[in-house]
C-alpha cells in the first residue's frame, strides 16, 4: 500500500488503524479499545491496557534473540571514548540502577528528574525510571541553575539523577554546583540524588543528600519491570511556551510506545537490527524519543554522540561515526548541517569515508532551509528529508513517510501529514483557508497515540494554549500552508517563540530576565535571522530615567543575566539601548516590524503605530550591531 492508501485507511478508521500498530507491542493487559474521550477535548490512547516502556525497549528484545546485539554505541569525540552496549548489558545495567532507585523509596509515579550530558548513562537513567513506573523530567545540561529550579519545583522530584560534569569544546561544565544551586534556588527539595562521577570532574557529595551511581548501583538488588496502566505519565519534558515558566509536556506510556514505533519502519525506513543514529540531545524531544525510545523499542542500534558537528575534531565528524557504525538512517537538525557546509562546502570531508550504507537523512526542529537540503544531498547522494514536528507531538506532525514510499521532495516543504494528523490551515475565525493561503496550523482532535494529553500541573493553561482558539482542533503555534498536491510549508511561529540552532526558545522568558535589571524600565526581545543558527535573540533596552551608565556597561550586563538565569543554550549576546520601543496606540509592542527591519525583509508601516519616528531609531540601533542593512 502507498502513503495515500495508508493515510484514507487510518481516517476511515482510526480506532483500528491504531489497534493494528499496537499489535506490535508486547502488553501485560492487551487494550480493549484505543480511544477514550475524556470530555472538553481531552483524549487518551489505550487507556485500559498495561504495559511498560523497559520491558518493550529493552527486555523483550534480550527474550526475543537480540541479547548479543549493540543496543546503545556510545561515541564520544570530546573524550576520545567508544563503548558498545548490549541489549543484555543494557537490561543488567538498566535493572540494578532501577533497583538502586527503589531501594531508595523511588517508586511508581514518583517524579525524577535526570540532568545528564550525552552518556549512555543518560538513557539508562531513563529506562530505569520507567521499569518501576517513575516519571522521568529530562533537563538540558545547557540549562543554568535557575531553569533547573523552576522544573524542580514544577515537577517535585523525590530523586535528581545527575553526571558530575558535561563536556562542551575547550569547557568542563560543571553540573555539580549548578544542581546544588538550583536545589537551593528551589522551594522543593528531593530527598536525594545520584551523581555519575566523570574523570574529567569528580564532584563533592553531600553526606546524606548525594550518592554515587556506582556504590549504590553495585549495592543494589535488580529491580523487574512494573506493569502500568496505558495512560500512566512516562515522563514529562518542560519546552518553551510564550513566558518564563515552561510548559511540562506530558507523554503517555502506551501512546508512546505504539507511536514511536509504528514511525521507526514507516517514516525512518530501519528494520529491527539495523544502526540509527539522531544527532541530537536527550535533553530534547528528538533525544527523548529518537536517541532513546523509539530505535530501542523497535529493536534498532541507537547512537549516543557525545560532540558537536564541528570541532570534534572537524567537520567529518558525523560521516566517520555513520561510516564507522554502519548507519543507516541519520537524523540531525539543519544548523549542524550549516556549521558543516560552512567549514566543508566542497564535501572534502565526506569523500574520506565509506558512506555507502547510509540510506536516507531527515532533518527537523527548524525550518531546513533549500540551500541546505541541496548541499546535503549532493555531498551525500540520498534522499534528504524534511519532517516537522513538536515537542507536545513526540513524533512527526509531516514527514516524506519513506519506509512506505518515497515521495517527490518539494524543498522548503516537510511533506505530508502522517496519519494520525488530519492537518488543516485556517483563518483567523478558524475557516479552512484555499489551498496555497497562509494560515494557522491546526491539526483536527483528537490527536494520535504519543502526543500530549495534557499539561503538567496545567491543564487550564492546556486548553488556552492549545484549545482554545480553534474549537475541535489543536493550535500547533505555526503558520504555514498546504499546497494543491497536500504538501505542507512551516513558514512561522504565530507566537513569542524563536528557534535558535534547533533550540526552542521563548522571547518572553528572556524579557523577563531583562526587566529584572535595575536600569532596564523597559525591553523588548526578537528573534532575527542568523545564517549558522537559524534565529538569534536581540534584546531593545530602554533605561531608567536619570540612567547615565555607559550602554556597552548595561548590555554586557544583561547579555550575562541571561547566561546566568536561562543559560548559555540562549545564546543571548546582542542587545541595544533606544530611548523607546515602537508600539500601537493600545501599547502593543511591534515586534513582527522590528523583525522585518532587522532582516532587510519587505515591511509595511503598521496602521496602528503610535509613533512612526521610532522606527528610524530602532533601525539606526540594529545597524549598530550589523543588522538592519
Ligand atoms: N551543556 C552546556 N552548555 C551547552 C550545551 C550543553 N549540553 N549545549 C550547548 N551549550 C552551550 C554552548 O557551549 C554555547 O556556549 P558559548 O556561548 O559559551 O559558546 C551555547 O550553549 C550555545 O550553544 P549552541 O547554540 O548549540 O551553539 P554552538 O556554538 O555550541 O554550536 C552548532 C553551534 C550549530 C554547531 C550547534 O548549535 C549544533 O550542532 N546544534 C545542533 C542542534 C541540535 O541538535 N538541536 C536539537 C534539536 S533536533
Ligand atoms: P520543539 O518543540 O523544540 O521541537 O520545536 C518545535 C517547533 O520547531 C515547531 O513548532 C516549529 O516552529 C519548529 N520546527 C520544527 N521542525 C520544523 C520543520 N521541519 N520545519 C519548520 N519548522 C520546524
Amino acid at each position: 500500500m502507498g502513503y495515500r492508501e495508508i493515510y484514507d485507511a487510518w481516517k476511515a478508521d482510526p480506532e483500528a488503524f491504531w489497534m493494528e500498530a499496537a499489535e506490535a507491542i508486547d502488553w501485560d493487559r492487551k487494550p480493549t479499545k484505543a480511544l477514550t474521550e475524556k470530555g472538553d477535548n481531552l483524549y487518551e490512547w489505550f487507556a485500559d491496557a498495561e504495559c511498560n516502556t523497559c520491558w518493550n525497549a529493552v527486555d523483550r528484545h534480550v527474550e526475543g534473540g537480540r541479547a548479543d546485539q549493540a543496543a546503545i554505541i556510545y561515541d564520544s569525540p570530546i573524550t576520545g571514548r567508544k563503548e558498545t552496549i548490549t541489549y543484555a548489558e543494557l537490561k543488567d545495567r538498566v535493572a540494578s540502577l532501577a533497583g538502586a532507585l527503589r531501594a531508595k523509596g523511588v517508586d511508581k509515579g514518583d517524579r525524577v528528574i535526570i540532568y545528564m550530558p550525552m552518556v549512555p548513562q543518560a538513557l539508562e537513567a531513563m529506562l530505569a525510571c520507567g521499569r518501576i513506573g517513575a516519571i522521568h523530567s529530562v533537563v538540558f545540561g545547557g540549562f543554568a541553575a535557575n531553569e533547573l529550579a523552576v522544573r524542580i519545583d514544577d515537577a517535585q522530584p523525590k530523586a535528581i539523577i545527575a553526571a558530575s560534569c558535561g563536556l562542551e569544546p575547550g569547557r568542563v561544565v560543571k553540573y555539580k554546583p549548578l544542581l546544588d544551586g538550583a536545589i537551593d534556588i528551589a522551594k522543593h527539595k528531593p530527598e536525594f540524588t545520584l551523581i555519575l562521577q566523570r574523570e574529567e570532574e569528580v564532584a563533592d557529595l553531600i553526606p546524606g543528600r548525594d550518592f554515587d551511581w556506582v556504590e549504590a548501583v553495585e549495592a543494589a538488588e535488580p529491580a523487574d519491570c512494573v506493569p502500568v496502566e496505558g495512560n500512566h505519565p512516562s515522563y514529562i519534558l518542560y519546552t518553551s511556551g510564550t513566558t518564563g515558566q515552561p510548559k511540562g509536556v506530558i507523554r503517555h506510556t502506551a501512546g508512546q510506545l505504539v507511536a514511536l514505533n509504528w514511525t521507526m519502519k514507516n517514516i525512518y525506513n530501519v528494520d529491527p537490527g539495523e544502526v540509527f543514529w539522531a544527532a541530537s540531545d536527550v535533553g530534547w524531544v528528538v533525544g527523548h524519543s529518537y536517541i532513546a525510545y523509539a530505535p530501542l523499542i523497535h529493536g534498532n542500534t541507537t547512537i549516543v554522540f557525545e560532540g558537536k558537528p564541528v570541532g570534534t575534531p572537524d567537520a567529518g565528524t558525523f560521516w566517520r561515526v555513520i561510516s564507522e557504525h554502519d548507519v543507516k538512517s541519520f537524523f540531525t537538525a539543519p544548523t549542524a548541517f550549516r556549521a558543516v557546509k560552512r567549514e566543508d562546502p566542497k564535501g572534502d570531508f565526506v569523500k574520506k569515508y565509506d558512506l555507502s550504507g547510509l540510506r536516507v537523512v531527515y532533518l527537523a526542529g527548524e525550518r531546513a532551509d533549500p540551500d541546505t537540503i541541496v548541499w546535503a544531498q549532493d555531498q551525500l547522494g540520498v534522499p534528504v528529508i524534511d519532517h516537522w514536528w513538536q515537542t507536545e507531538t513526540g513524533w512527526a506532525i509531516a514527514a516524506n513517510p519513506v519506509g512506505i514510499e518515497l515521495l517527490p521532495v518539494k524543498l522548503g516543504s516537510p511533506s505530508v501529514p502522517m496519519p494520525g494528523y488530519d492537518v488543516q490551515v485556517l483563518d483567523e475565525g478558524g475557516n479552512p483557508m484555499p489551498a496555497g493561503e497562509l494560515g494557522a496550523i491546526a491539526v483536527k482532535l483528537p490527536l494520535p497515540p504519543g502526543t500530549l494529553p495534557t499539561l503538567w500541573n496545567a491543564p487550564e493553561r492546556f486548553q488556552k494554549s492549545y484549545l482554545n482558539t480553534f474549537p475541535g482542533y489543536y493550535e500547533t503555534g505555526d503558520a504555514g500552508m498546504i499546497d494543491e498536491d497536500g504538501y505542507l510549508y512551516i513558514m512561522a511561529r504565530t507566537d513569542d517563540v524563536i528557534n535558535v540552532a534547533g533550540h526552542r526558545l521563548s522571547t518572553g522568558g528572556m524579557e523577563e530576565v531583562l526587566a529584572s535589571h535595575p536600569d532596564v524600565a523597559e525591553c523588548a526581545v526578537i528573534g532575527v535571522s542568523d545564517q549558522l543558527k537559524g534565529q538569534l535573540p536581540v534584546g531593545f533596552l530602554c533605561l531608567n530615567a536619570g540612567c547615565n551608565r555607559p550602554h556597552e556597561e548595561v548590555v554586557a550586563e544583561v547579555v550575562k543575566l541571561v547566561r546566568e538565569k536561562i543559560g548559555p543554550v540562549a545564546a543571548f549576546k546582542l542587545a541595544v539601548v533606544v530611548d523607546r520601543l515602537p508600539k500601537t496606540r493600545s501599547g502593543k509592542i511591534l515586534r513582527g516590524t522590528m523583525v522585518s527591519i532587522a532582516d532587510g525583509s519587505d515591511w509595511k508601516m503598521p496602521a496602528t503605530i503610535d509613533d512612526p519616528a521610532i522606527l528610524d531609531e530602532i533601525t539606526e540601533a540594529l545597524q549598530t550591531i550589523g543588522y538592519a542593512k
